[in-house]
């Protein structure tokens, strides 16, 4: 059987930046709380009005990875976009983003799996490589959060951020590439981080219709114990799937959400911090997006070497988790 071979990544992030020290003229905040209790210091807020809505994200960070995995835009099977904030209900992101590529060769759609979206995508471009049906794959995690965000709630507001980040997947008979992913969901806790209601949604003409802003809502301190418990139980049927242990992972590419709860999964799997990569001081929290954007920084930054094993692990609304094992075949970009 086939194997699934990331052969190219790419992310863009929106220019604006929005620091703590900004977010302390917005809500009742502040710097030393923000960075103590989650680490985050920056993060990117986007603007339609110079073509940073999530197709725009998207596709950027498509052409990206696409341009260094040498892929033509025809020869793309499949373009699955990961989100909960593509710009309309209909047509998906995925179907935008195919436009702007003019990829026409592909099928593609979006799939809601919260902050966890990115981990579903490629286990389904996986899937579609292994069996046979798709030769080569786009995967996007694309968000803009800032349009779901409460700016008056300083519970939520201070974590998120934008941005989009790809990989492109492609059909490889030598063993490499995605080892194995796992997903879980459950559905019972969906209340702990969720976006319920809203109008931006609807068409112009209905936007005066008195309907609460779909603003995200979140339980934190619960959703904390959820993330840690169910991140490090899955980072262990990964691995044990595998027949590996913590000590043959190399890095770990975690969903970007809390500086504090990737220290308590780290403890409670028994692996260094040293080990995980983050840059969620610069973005935050950029939900389906953290992980390719994580992934493509640290492979641009020669931080990943080939036959490395890489573990991809994250959490989210859903609530989601899931977690996927790479052993990493593509070379270091010749500029980084
Ligand atoms: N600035 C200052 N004070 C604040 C802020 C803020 N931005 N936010 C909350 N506080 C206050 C609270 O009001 C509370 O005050 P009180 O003690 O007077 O009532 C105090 O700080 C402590 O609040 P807690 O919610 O208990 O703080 P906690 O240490 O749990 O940190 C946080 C909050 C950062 C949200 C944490 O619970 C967390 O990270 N949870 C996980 C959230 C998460 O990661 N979500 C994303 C995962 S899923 C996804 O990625 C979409």
């Amino acid at each position: 059987m086939p194997y699934a071979h990331i052969v190219g990544t790419g992310s863009s992030l929106p220019q604006r930046v929005l620091t703590n020290e900004d977010l302390e003229k917005i809500v009742d905040t502040s710097d030393e709380w923000i960075t103590r209790r989650t680490g985050i210091k920056e993060r990117r807020i986007s603007r339609k009005e110079i073509d940073e809505s999530t197709t725009d994200l998207g596709t950027r960070a498509a052409k990206a990875a696409m341009e260094m995995a040498d892929v033509s835009p025809d020869q793309v099977d499949a373009i699955v976009v990961a989100t909960v904030t593509a710009d309309h209900l209909f047509p998906s992101a995925a179907c935008m983003i195919q436009q702007e590529l003019e990829a026409n060769n592909a099928a593609a759609y979006d799939l809601s799996a919260g902050c966890s979206g990115f981990i579903f995508g490629l286990e389904t471009a996986n899937n579609s490589i292994r069996q046979g049906t798709a030769d080569t794959v786009l995967v996007v995690g694309a968000e803009r959060l800032s349009s779901i965000i409460n700016w008056q709630d300083r519970g939520t507001c201070v974590l998120l951020g934008d941005g989009a980040g790809a990989v492109v997947l492609r059909k490889t008979e030598a063993k490499g590439g995605v080892l194995s992913t796992h997903t879980k969901s459950d559905g019972r806790f969906g209340d702990l981080l969720c976006s319920k209601e809203g109008n931006d949604y609807l068409p112009e003409t209905l936007q005066d219709v008195s309907l609460r802003p779909y603003h995200l809502t979140m339980e934190g301190n619960r959703l904390f114990k959820q993330a840690v418990s169910s991140m490090a139980s899955i980072t262990e049927r990964a691995l044990a799937q595998n027949g590996l242990t913590r000590h043959d992972i190399q890095m770990v590419v975690p969903h970007q959400a809390n500086l504090r709860i990737l220290q308590a999964v780290a403890e409670k799997i028994g692996m260094p911090m040293d080990k995980f990569f983050t840059n969620l001081d610069k973005y935050g929290n950029t939900s389906a997006a953290s992980i390719p954007i994580a992934l493509d920084e640290a492979h641009r930054r020669g931080l990943i070497s080939v036959d490395d094993h890489v573990l991809l692990v994250s959490f989210g609304a859903g609530l989601t988790w899931g977690a996927s094992i790479l052993r990493w075949t593509c070379e270091t970009p010749s500029d980084h």
